[in-house]
């Protein structure tokens, strides 16, 4: 066999048990949690993430390779990588083939910069938009999160890069990640919070990064009913937990619970780990195991032959990733709303573009999925390029929504650009928390579980949950101000997750949502609004009307109670109409769903058909959602759920066929009684349709 750099000759799947038993329990041990963070942190002047951490795994003795951890999940938190849109803005895509073609290009610039553990899976449900890191993640809905979750670390894998889907699980408040106590039923966590999980388990991901919250009592890092009795009991899981980043695991007693490795230093494993075996508190079938599993998943990713013969920096940001960042920017950005089809405009002779964000690449928070690319392109910079910076002026800000007004009263068009920056909402690092080197002296001795609080300032912007679900009053009042001067306008929101509108989105023709859109975010805007392409993207989430819409949010809770209700679902049963459907998203062109068959085979699997006709003039992409809803007689049902999408380009006139597939296990529910998926008999509806608006929905019926 021959072995490309970075692979190792001495670990194979087939030398895995030979290895184990020439290892000490020192060794062992040492490959139960990462090592030399804090140092290279230090080293790298307190920059997240700019050298590879070594994150468990290796015995220089016995030539066993280490796991290198980066993060993602918008590039590779490293060097100058590729900077695609966030991951919700990719959600928004409803586009797998994408995502999986994103993790390919992010495992050769991971495998480029001498890693081999990639943190970019993030899965979390988004119950609430408030959630500082709604950004990190896909979406509201588990069918959506799976899929799209699930390309993404077949992609990366591909390149022998083991990815790590995170975080296992509940972890949808930031501020108080990790103290929170999230309550729920057996039947909510298995049917809301875990099956995206599983779904990505299932297509092979070799790695679990654990939560910082605690899951009814105990925290997720150790919390035996998750990481054994669920993942590696029920689901088979073969591959590697580890913690998240230093507080993600409390007692040595996390490694009997299912905990493989502790990252980034030993702080609860370690020294603990060991005096906790040798005194016979652990077993030391507990290493093993968890050794095993080290060992089976290095061979896997190291032994396996690489798709490229080499790796080279080159591959760092090299045009056809940055041009993958562009269709991920271009695809990603959902049109909610364009009145008089004010859009596309292919030819302005005078285009004003306002609004503070207006001049920056705003492209997401400064926490740990942080990207540094070599460049990227402001809204501003994209509309110059695109109509010519004759034609374009910046027309002023909040600060002025007089002169603004001013300008855009003539003008084509009027580009106004809103939203949240790194300030309002990401990642939280609170102020008694110091990921830098003050922890890293006092390792051995720290107990942070009472609340060690060492006083410095951390590098990172603060971000965290966000205080409103509405724009700054001071952008409310400029969309107010030029509204009243043109109806010209566009608005675009820049935001992690849904942004309440009704205050104003009456006065204004034109919206579109790009959330954080990458490195090639103002070129694609330009695309857009010049109709080179029409809009595609979806709303991966539900947009209500009022705050009151949403499930209860406290970002400082100490213990919150999850329910089977938030997004679309929540809202139909409480027959709220929202802003916009999960699923909403216009083109240039009108869509007409034709015709819906259904039936069921002898092997439970229900087959679903639908014809959908362009009926305007302008090549659309489709984002053909099925939903399917059951009959809800044994247990409280959701009133309908998505069980599939498929994205399709449809040319002006084109009819399409698109198929669907879904097995009888996707319909079953939890029966707490019985701890067991239960199927219900009865009439099932089955509906299809361009968002969750069941108004909008083509339906039959099924008796299965
Ligand atoms: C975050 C993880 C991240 C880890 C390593 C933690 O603070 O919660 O998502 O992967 O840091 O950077």
């Amino acid at each position: 066999m021959d072995y490309t750099e970075g692979q190792s000759p001495e670990l194979s799947p087939a030398s895995v048990e030979a290895t184990l038993a020439a290892m000490t329990l020192e060794e062992k041990i040492a490959m139960m949690s990462g090592r030399g963070f804090f140092e290279t942190f230090r080293a790298d002047g307190n920059v997240w993430g700019a050298s590879p951490y070594r994150a468990g795994g290796g015995c220089e003795r016995l030539g066993i390779p280490a796991f290198y951890f980066t993060d993602g999940p918008r590039g590779v938190a490293r060097g100058e990588s590729t900077c695609f849109p966030v991951t919700m803005a990719r959600g928004a895509t409803f586009d797998v083939h994408l995502e999986r073609r994103i993790g390919e290009a992010m495992a050769m610039e991971v495998r480029a910069q001498g890693c081999n553990l990639s943190g970019a899976v993030c899965i979390n449900l988004l119950r609430h938009p408030g959630w500082g890191r709604a950004q990190e993640t896909y979406g509201e809905d588990m069918h959506h999160l799976g899929e799209m979750g699930a390309a993404l670390s077949v992609g990366l894998q591909r390149h022998n890069v083991a990815a790590t889907v995170k975080h296992f699980a509940a972890n949808s408040i930031e501020n108080a990640r990790f103290k929170i106590d999230v309550q729920m039923s057996e039947r909510v966590l298995r049917e809301v919070y875990l099956p995206h999980f599983k779904r990505v388990i299932d297509a092979g991901c070799l790695t679990v990064m654990s939560a910082y919250n605690k899951l009814n009592g105990e925290y997720c890092g150790q919390n035996r009913h998750l990481l054994t009795d669920i993942l590696r009991h029920e689901w088979g899981f073969e591959g590697v937990v580890h913690s998240d980043w230093v507080m993600g695991v409390y007692h040595p007693y996390g490694a009997a619970a299912g905990l493989d490795i502790e990252n980034p230093e030993p702080i609860h494993f370690g020294q603990k780990l060991f005096d906790a075996v040798t005194n016979g508190q652990i077993a030391p079938d507990v290493i093993d195991t968890a050794c095993r599993r080290i060992l089976r998943v290095l061979a896997q990713i190291t032994a396996a032959r690489d798709p490229l013969t080499d790796y080279p920096s080159t591959l760092v940001g090299r045009k056809a990733n940055t041009e993958l960042a562009y269709e991920a920017a271009l695809k990603s950005a959902v049109l909610l709303k364009n009145d008089a089809a004010l859009l596309p405009m292919n030819a302005p002779s005078r285009v004003v573009v306002a609004g503070r964000l207006a001049r920056v690449a705003n492209i997401g928070d400064g926490g740990s999925s942080r990207v540094r690319p070599p460049y990227a392109v402001s809204p501003l910079e994209g509309i110059e390029a695109r109509f010519g910076a004759e034609r374009v002026s910046f027309g002023g800000d909040e600060s002025c929504p007089d002169a603004v007004a001013e300008h855009a009263k003539d003008a084509d068009l009027t580009v106004l650009v809103v939203g949240y920056t790194a300030d309002d909402e990401g990642e939280y690092i609170p102020g008694d928390i110091n990921l830098g080197q003050e922890v890293a002296e006092a390792i051995g001795d720290l107990d942070v579980s009472a609340g060690a609080s060492v006083a410095a300032e951390t590098p990172m912007p603060r971000g965290g949950d966000r205080l409103s679900l509405r724009l700054l009053p001071e952008q409310v009042e400029l969309i107010h101000r030029v509204a009243s001067v043109t109806d010209r306008l566009l608005v675009v929101i820049q935001a992690g997750s849904a942004v309440l509108v009704r205050e104003w989105i009456d006065a204004v023709p034109a919206v579109l949502q790009t959330f954080y859109p990458g490195m090639e975010g103002g070129r694609a805007l330009a695309a857009l609004i010049a109709g080179d392409s029409s809009p595609s993207g979806r709303l991966p989430f539900t947009v209500a009307r009022s705050e009151a819409d949403y499930p209860f949010f406290d970002r400082d809770a100490d213990t919150i109670e999850y329910d089977l209700w938030h997004g679309y679902a929540k809202l139909c049963r409480d027959q709220i109409q929202p802003e916009f459907y999960f699923g909403h998203g216009l083109t240039y062109s009108s869509v007409a769903y034709r015709t819906v068959t259904c039936r069921s085979t002898n092997g439970g699997v229900l087959e679903v058909e639908v014809a959908i006709e362009n009926t305007g003039s302008a090549a659309v992409a489709e984002v053909v959602q099925l939903y399917v809803s059951p009959p809800g007689k044994c247990a409280p049902r959701w009133p309908h759920y998505l069980k599939g999408f498929e994205r399709c380009e449809v040319a002006p006139g084109d009819l399409v066929f698109v198929r669907f597939t879904v097995p009888r296990d996707a319909l079953m529910y939890w029966d707490d009684a019985v701890a067991d998926w239960r199927f219900e008999t009865g009439e099932y509806v089955v509906a299809v349709g361009p968002s969750a608006n069941p108004e909008q929905h083509l339906t039959t019926t099924l008796f299965l």
